[in-house]
């Protein structure tokens, strides 16, 4: 798919489809309905199958807004404006949503939808494929290393929804806040699937929103940070985000969890998460992978810290 040809071809389809579409409105020929169709379905599948990574759900939420204002245009055709209001919902919601996801990953919507070609493949060549070392601990030592710690940032990502772990994480919150320890959460603004995911289940749990900070809040402390919990997030910790021009996510900003002292991975296995790039962090030499389901793990680090009588 990569190549000089592609987006030639695609002025060409996306003239063509136009043309027949004037053709068919002009003359009513219904072989320049068909060829519209067929040329629309080309176009559209050149145009949205390269799209990946984290620009993926910046697509899906804006082909729901085009839906949208489809069936809005629809709604003024037939004149009914149960239609129109409706259509003009979900238009508008999408469209809200993509340009909140975009400003987030700090892309354009253009660079999104016309920069899709071709980043899969330099993606997939920027990993040697050489095995890399990483460190693996126990729950055991994370609770250890917490409880000793003076400031704690956790870090949640779409693992900890998926493990429905938020609430032993508030029972880990409130036990490192009695050992006299600070700690805080960041939030990533695409961290889960949807925007704000980590905000509603830290609430659901109880979590003062006084210890819970965006991005842009909590950035400037990782240096002065102990230790980080990262619990199932993977992109929105990736550092290829900053440091690899060609990275899908190159340019989206992330949490800077690499100036901590120390930092703490929660997940299953070394897949890879949402944007399906493996994450230098977990290589490095300051960070500890604690392989296991987000609940049971930081429960376990919760029993740890109880035994340990702090
Ligand atoms: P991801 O990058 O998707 O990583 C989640 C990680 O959680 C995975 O690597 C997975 O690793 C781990 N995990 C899954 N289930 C787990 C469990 N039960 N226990 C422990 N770990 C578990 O998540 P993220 O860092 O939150 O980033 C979000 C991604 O989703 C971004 O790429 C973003 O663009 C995309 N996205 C966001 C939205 C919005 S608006 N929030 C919408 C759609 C998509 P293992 O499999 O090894 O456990």
């Amino acid at each position: 798919m990569v190549g000089g040809w592609v987006k030639p071809v695609q002025a060409l389809l996306f003239i063509a489809m136009i043309a027949f579409g004037g053709v068919y409105f002009v003359t009513d020929s219904l072989p320049a309905f068909y060829a519209m169709a067929v040329i629309a379905v080309i176009f559209g599948w050149m145009w949205i199958a390269p799209i990946g990574g984290g620009d993926m759900p910046v697509v899906v939420s804006l082909l729901n807004s085009f839906s949208g204002w489809a069936a809005a245009g629809i709604g003024f055709t037939l004149g009914n404006s149960m239609l129109i209001i409706a259509g003009s919902l979900v238009g508008s919601s999408g469209a809200i949503l993509s340009y909140i996801m975009c400003k987030a990953m700090n892309r354009s919507l253009l660079n999104v939808l016309f920069g899709g070609m071709g980043t899969g493949a330099v993606a997939a060549g920027a990993d040697d494929g050489a095995p890399k070392n990483y460190k693996a601990g126990s729950a055991e030592d994370a609770g250890f290393l917490m409880a000793n710690a003076s400031s704690v940032v956790i870090v949640p990502g779409y693992g900890m929804a998926q493990g429905r772990a938020q609430n032993a994480v508030k029972e880990l919150y409130e036990l490192l806040k009695e050992e006299g320890v600070n700690v805080r959460f960041a939030i990533h603004p695409v961290a889960g699937r949807m925007p704000g995911h980590m905000n509603v289940l830290l609430a659901e749990a109880d979590v003062p929103y006084d210890d819970i900070l965006e991005m842009d809040e909590i950035n400037s402390d990782f240096a002065s940070t102990d230790v980080v919990l990262v619990i199932g997030a993977n992109d929105v910790v990736n550092p290829s985000a900053k440091d690899d021009p060609t990275s899908p996510i190159f340019g989206m900003p992330i949490l800077e969890v690499t100036k901590a002292q120390t930092v703490m991975v929660i997940k299953r296995s070394m897949n890879t998460g949402y944007a399906g790039l493996d994450n230098s962090l977990f290589y490095m030499d300051k960070t500890m992978m604690i392989f296991g389901d987000a609940k049971k793990m930081v429960e376990e680090m919760v029993r740890s810290i109880n035994g340990a009588g702090h």
